[in-house]
């Protein structure tokens, strides 16, 4: 197809977009948005065929590369066997991925539980309160600023952000919201080296006396269920904690009776470089919730998994949560593919070297742009870019939207290739590059990364 016809579609695509869709279910961070039409490995292709390098990979959820042929492989068969089947029935894959998961999480965790599953993230979300509620019999959970859970109601209620909440209308059940331990910007001025935990130490505080709120002394009872977290926040803008930090908190939720609600939608299936992003804390949660990538943005599935005693059909009985489309046949049959790939083969060790070599890539950037990068980090290859004023701590959220929007121009030239990148913006104070490029990128695409990071970076300084 010849250049003028596709710039034409384009055009014509974007102005039924603007009459007819809603623009409540996404976020058009650019105007207008960018229309792809094909994908493959790390890249996304526009409707001129324009590779742009995807560092982001559908927030995650497309972690082992668009267009991954054994998944995909996995999902065409499923097509062509039991594509479709109500959730009151049972199939080999839902109950195949269910134990592994189980299984994995008693090997890991000494703990034996069960595998719940749904559609989207927040939804499993959904079902982890209820679980929490008909577990505790309270409403009321602890989650962290800079969290993101989702954006169904009660999702949203856990959410820190107001911003999501403004339109809704009262929310009765919203968390209390604690502060995470965001090092680079402490809340309380202080460095890690020499904290000693400071801010876990004035969660702890919380339960000194019933005036402070949360806690009965007497009864020995607090009003809250559970803490909701994620290891590492995602949306929060791939915030790492120190490493001791949720040990002194589970040992505070636990003298409390408070459960621990572990968000691993984001940052699991090895995203950190672990399965679980938790394990590389040294606790056990009592839920785990889980979505994304299981399938590898292909059909989707969520779920949850938790501690026996919480999920036993005794306690939990059928019909607690239901919907129709929840352990689908397409997307367990993909989920247990993921499944058997993470077992085959050392996601640990090869998530780990390559997220290594990008974050030395990263610094070396870091060097070169010290007028404009506060801060570098990452566990795995989930990977952060602060983009600040030369002091290197007031956030330049200008010059951030600026490189994403130029990163996907698609007019960058590198080794005589025209291009594009697609990063994606977070953080308190949005921005923050959150990387989660593709387990497949090969070291010398972590080097075109860099390559064309750095170009963004002087062309929109200017
Ligand atoms: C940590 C976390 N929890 C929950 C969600 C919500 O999942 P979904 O968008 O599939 O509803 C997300 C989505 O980005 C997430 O990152």
């Amino acid at each position: 197809m010849s250049w003028p016809d596709t710039t034409t579609r384009t055009a014509e695509l974007l102005e039924l977009e603007r009459r007819y869709c809603s623009f409540g279910d996404t976020v058009h961070y650019l105007n207008p948005p960018k229309v792809f039409s094909n994908c493959e490995g790390c890249y996304l292709y526009d409707e001129q065929g324009t590779p742009y390098l995807d560092l982001q990979m559908w927030y995650s959820a497309a972690n082992f590369g668009y267009k991954n042929p054994r998944l995909n492989e996995a999902l065409k068969r499923q097509v062509d066997r039991l594509p479709q089947l109500a959730c009151q029935y049972l199939h080999a894959e839902k109950i195949e991925v269910a134990a592994r998961i189980a299984q994995y999480c008693e090997k890991r965790f000494g703990v034996k539980g069960r595998v719940h599953f749904n559609v989207g993230g927040s939804q499993a979300i959904e079902d982890s309160l209820k679980l929490v509620r008909n577990a505790t019999g309270k409403n009321l959970m602890f989650a962290f600023m800079g969290s993101y859970h989702g954006r169904t109601l009660g999702a949203t209620a856990i959410t820190s952000s107001y911003r999501y909440r403004r339109r809704f209308g009262n929310f009765s059940d919203r968390a209390q919201f604690v502060f995470f331990p965001y090092c680079h910007r402490c809340i309380y001025g202080l460095k890690p080296e020499t904290c000693n935990l400071y801010c876990e130490e004035q969660f702890e505080k919380l339960f000194d006396s019933e005036y402070f709120g949360v806690w009965d002394a007497k009864a020995g009872a607090s009003e809250f269920g559970a803490f909701y977290i994620e290891a590492v926040q995602g949306t929060g803008g791939y915030v790492i904690p120190p490493r001791d930090y949720f040990k002194r908190l589970k040992e505070t939720c636990d003298r409390h009776k408070i459960l621990i609600v572990d968000d691993e939608i984001q940052m699991g299936f090895y995203r950190t470089g672990k399965f679980w992003a938790i394990e590389n804390f040294g606790i056990a949660p009592d839920i785990i919730v889980f979505g994304k990538a299981l399938t590898n943005g292909l059909n989707p599935i969520s779920g949850l998994w938790a501690r026996e005693d919480l999920i036993t059909p005794e306690v939990f009985p059928p019909g607690s949560t239901h919907s129709t489309f929840s352990a689908n046949t397409l997307g367990t049959a993909v989920a247990l593919e993921t499944l058997k790939m993470l077992e085959e083969e050392d996601y640990e060790t090869l998530v780990n070297e390559k997220g290594a070599y990008f974050l030395a890539g990263l610094r070396e950037l870091e060097r070169r742009h010290r007028d404009s990068i506060g801060q570098v980090d990452g566990l795995g290859l989930a990977l952060r870019i602060e983009v600040s004023k030369p002091d290197r701590m007031t956030p330049d959220r200008e010059l951030t939207d600026r490189i994403f929007a130029e990163g996907l121009a698609g007019n960058l030239e590198v080794r005589g290739r025209r291009m594009g990148l697609v990063l994606d913006v977070g953080g308190y104070y949005k921005n923050v590059f959150t990387l989660a490029p593709s387990f497949t990128i090969t070291r010398e695409e972590i080097d075109l990364a860099i390559e064309l990071l750095d170009q963004l970076f002087t062309r929109c300084k200017k």
